[in-house]
Formats: C-alpha cells, sequence, structure tokens
C-alpha cells in the first residue's frame, strides 16, 4: 500500500518510523511519502493560508498549493500506473473482445466513474463522516492513500470539490471533537488501517479477537503473572487449564463489558444473554 501525506508539519509523522509502521515501511509493506505543502508556496514567505471569504475569525489555507502538490500526486500515481505499475483494473472484457465502440464507451465510463484503483484522497476533518473499524476494514483494501492535513479553519472548499470531481475523496473525522490539525487524525487512521494490511501485524489471530472485530463486542481483560499482585488475583479459570471454561469466560466479560461502557454496540440477538447477574445494572 502507498500511502502520502501532505502537511505543513511534515516533521508530525515521524512517529510512523516507530514500532509496527517502522517494521511495514522497512519490509516494504507500506510506502509512506511525506510533503511539505509549503514546497508549493511559492512568495517570500511561503504563505499557505489567508482571511476567509465574507469575514470572520481565523485563517482558511489557500487552494493553490493544495492544487500543486496534490496534482504531482496524482499524476505520479497515474504515470506509474500506466508504467505497468498495477494499472490493471478495467484491462479484462466480461464476453470477450469488444468492438471499437465498445471500447470508446468503455473508456469513456471509466474517465467518469473514479476507479478503485485509483488514490483515495482522505481529508481529516471533524466535518468528516466518522471513522470506525469497518472505514479502518475498507480503506485497508485501498492501494494507495492520499491524507491531506488542513491546519487553521480549515482548506478553501474548491480544493475538495475540484478532486472529488476529478476522482476519490472522502472527509473523515475521528472522533466529536476538534484537534488544531489533520495530522494526529491522519497517524490514527493510518496506524488503524496498516495493522489490516497483511503481513504487518505478525500474528493475524490477535487482529481477530481484538475490540470492535469479533462480533462488535469490545474485548475482554487480560492478565500475565504473577497469579497474585498486592493481593488482587488473577480469575481461577483462567489458571484451570480448561480451554472451553476459559473462552465461555472471555464472550461472557465481553458482553457484560459492552452491555456496561457501551451498550449501543451490543448486538440485538446478545441484548438478553449473559444478563442473570447483572438484573440490577
Ligand atoms: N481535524 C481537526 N479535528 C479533527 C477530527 N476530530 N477528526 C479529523 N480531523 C480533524
Amino acid at each position: 500500500m502507498r500511502i502520502d501525506l501532505v502537511s505543513i508539519f511534515p516533521g508530525y509523522f515521524d512517529v510512523l518510523e516507530l514500532s509496527l509502521m517502522g517494521r511495514a515501511k522497512r519490509k516494504g509493506l507500506i510506502d509512506v511519502r511525506v510533503h511539505d505543502l509549503r514546497d508549493a508556496a511559492h512568495d517570500r514567505h511561503r504563505t499557505v493560508d489567508d482571511t476567509p471569504a465574507g469575514g470572520g475569525a481565523g485563517m482558511v489555507m489557500k487552494p493553490e498549493p493544495w492544487g500543486e502538490v496534490l496534482d504531482g500526486i496524482l499524476s505520479e500515481a497515474a504515470s506509474a500506473a500506466g508504467a505497468g505499475g498495477g494499472g490493471e483494473a478495467g484491462s479484462a472484457v466480461p464476453g470477450g473482445t469488444p468492438q471499437a465502440g465498445e471500447r470508446a464507451e468503455q473508456a469513456a465510463e471509466q474517465a467518469e466513474t473514479p476507479s478503485p484503483e485509483e488514490p483515495l484522497i482522505v481529508f481529516p476533518s471533524p466535518a468528516g463522516e466518522v471513522f470506525d473499524q469497518r472505514m479502518a476494514r475498507e480503506l485497508a483494501g485501498e492501494r494507495h492513500l492520499v491524507f491531506g492535513c488542513g491546519r487553521y479553519e480549515g482548506i478553501d472548499q474548491r480544493v475538495f470539490d475540484e478532486y472529488a470531481e476529478r476522482g476519490r475523496v472522502r472527509l473523515v473525522s475521528i472522533g466529536d471533537y476538534v484537534l488544531n490539525g489533520g495530522e494526529v487524525a491522519a497517524i490514527a487512521m493510518i496506524e488503524a488501517i496498516a495493522r489490516l494490511v497483511p503481513g504487518v501485524v505478525g500474528n493475524p489471530e490477535s487482529l481477530v479477537e481484538e475490540s470492535h472485530e469479533a462480533e462488535g463486542l469490545l474485548e475482554y481483560p487480560s492478565y500475565t503473572k504473577p497469579a497474585e499482585w498486592r493481593g488482587r488475583s488473577v480469575p481461577p479459570v483462567l489458571l484451570s487449564g480448561d480451554h472451553a471454561a476459559v473462552e465461555a469466560w472471555r464472550r461472557e466479560q465481553r458482553i457484560e463489558r459492552t452491555r456496561r461502557v457501551r451498550p449501543e454496540l451490543l448486538p440485538r440477538e446478545l441484548r438478553g444473554e449473559a444478563r442473570g447477574r447483572h438484573a440490577a445494572d
């Protein structure tokens, strides 16, 4: 997977060198490229923002530097795909070899409908659709993601409109709170997405049991040695060696935790289950 990041603070993305992400980069599983938006601001002060049209507080990011950087990324990706870098979308023709007319029609359709092979531009924004594990899975299937990280009061709306018309764009929020810019949101999303890319996480089984994966339930509590710490014991069932009992206990814990902390996540068919001892809740 290729990931391009556009920001006026490229240093934010140094954390992607660490831990699993760093290893994924070194193994060539994730190809991360960071672009400094100010490199496309050509005045003496490398200005990337200006006062809002219509007045008001704060500053808005100017469209021109965004246009220059995003055009560069997209045209480079297009020529890489054209050079056999994976532009196979649409090359298989169902039902045999098309006639010239059909070919023209197909080409026109392809020009109008952005192909999933094209890069997806994600603009982190508190005004976007909310990121969750389902979206992480969806984005983990992309070949090329571009994160456009805005600052100040946001990016000139025409940037979104331009690239939505030409290709694939999503505005995505990581939650109902406001950050100073999109960089931290992009890092959070990239971590959630990249660990779903095959090979990034060593043991794929660890992905399945995690919160928000199996049945949409939260994770069960975990324990390790020693069996007793400050008078607190590891639940005896976990030391019993009875795998079926351990599994049953973990499932019950997940259901109860979800019911207590995030009742809206509890699947309908589990609403009555494992309730017995908690009738007073
Ligand atoms: N930029 C500022 N706040 C944000 C949020 N909550 N999610 C994504 N991008 C943001």
